[in-house]
């Protein structure tokens, strides 16, 4: 009878050891997982923020040099007109790539705009403001990061006048921008607000969303 009985549960036993065991390794894998998830958000805040001055900078730096270079070709092999396109970010694949590496939406704004959709919102109006402010004031100006929510962050660089080569298409006529090339931007940008500049003024900002996972994990 006892036999019989050990007979019976041995089974069961054999059975409730390898579910037991099978179930600590899913747990393990579960446990190790929520650690890492843990681990990564232990990094302190003001960390994750450096690094996302650190990713903006890289983006807008690559990108405002790309756009020098482009521009400056544009116009050597076939003048001011022809390089009208090259100023347009939304055609450079430099940009996209960086955009896709770090999950970034990447714009530049004006509160002289040209083309509409590069109108600031709020938060970007405040900045722009603040750093023409801080321009008056003679003070140098910086790069930002706002927190925009749990998820991400807001990188802005200014944008400022600083090459000859920006004249002549947002300066005015004694410094660069001829009659004929502000009549061909109006064909193309109806409501064109961004002439008028002189070297040294405040053109607008690079203003780059990044995602914080994107953030957290290239750390
Ligand atoms: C050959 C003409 C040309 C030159 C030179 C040029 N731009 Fe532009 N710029 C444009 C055009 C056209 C746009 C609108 C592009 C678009 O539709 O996205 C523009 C747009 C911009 C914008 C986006 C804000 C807005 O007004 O829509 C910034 C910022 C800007 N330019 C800065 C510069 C700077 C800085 C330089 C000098 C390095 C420069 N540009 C040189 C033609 C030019």
């Amino acid at each position: 009878m006892k036999s019989n009985g050990l007979l019976f549960f041995l089974p069961v036993l054999v059975w409730l050891l390898t579910y037991c065991s099978s179930d600590k390794k899913v747990d393990q894998q579960a446990v190790k997982e929520e650690l890492k998830k843990r681990e990564i958000k232990k990094i302190p805040e003001a960390e994750i923020i450096k690094k996302v001055y650190d990713i903006g900078e890289e983006i807008a730096s690559n990108a405002q040099k790309t756009l020098a270079k482009n521009l400056k070709s544009a116009i050597v092999s076939g003048g001011v007109e022809n390089a009208i396109s090259f100023c347009n970010i939304k055609a450079m694949p430099l940009i996209d790539s960086l955009s896709k590496q770090y999950g970034a939406e990447i714009k530049r704004v004006s509160m002289k705009y040209r083309n509409p959709n590069d109108k600031p919102n709020e938060l970007e109006q405040e900045i722009l403001e603040a750093y023409a402010a801080q321009l008056k004031d003679s003070t140098s100006l910086k790069t930002n990061v706002q927190v925009l929510d749990d998820n991400s962050f807001l990188f802005t660089k200014p944008i400022m006048i600083t090459n000859p080569l920006c004249l002549n298409c947002h300066g005015m006529e004694s410094n660069g921008l001829t009659k004929e090339t502000r009549d061909f931007i109006l064909t193309k940008y109806a409501d064109d607000k961004a002439t008028g500049y002189k070297l040294g003024e405040l053109r607008g900002m690079w203003s780059i969303t990044i995602p914080k996972k994107k953030v957290v994990l290239s750390m």
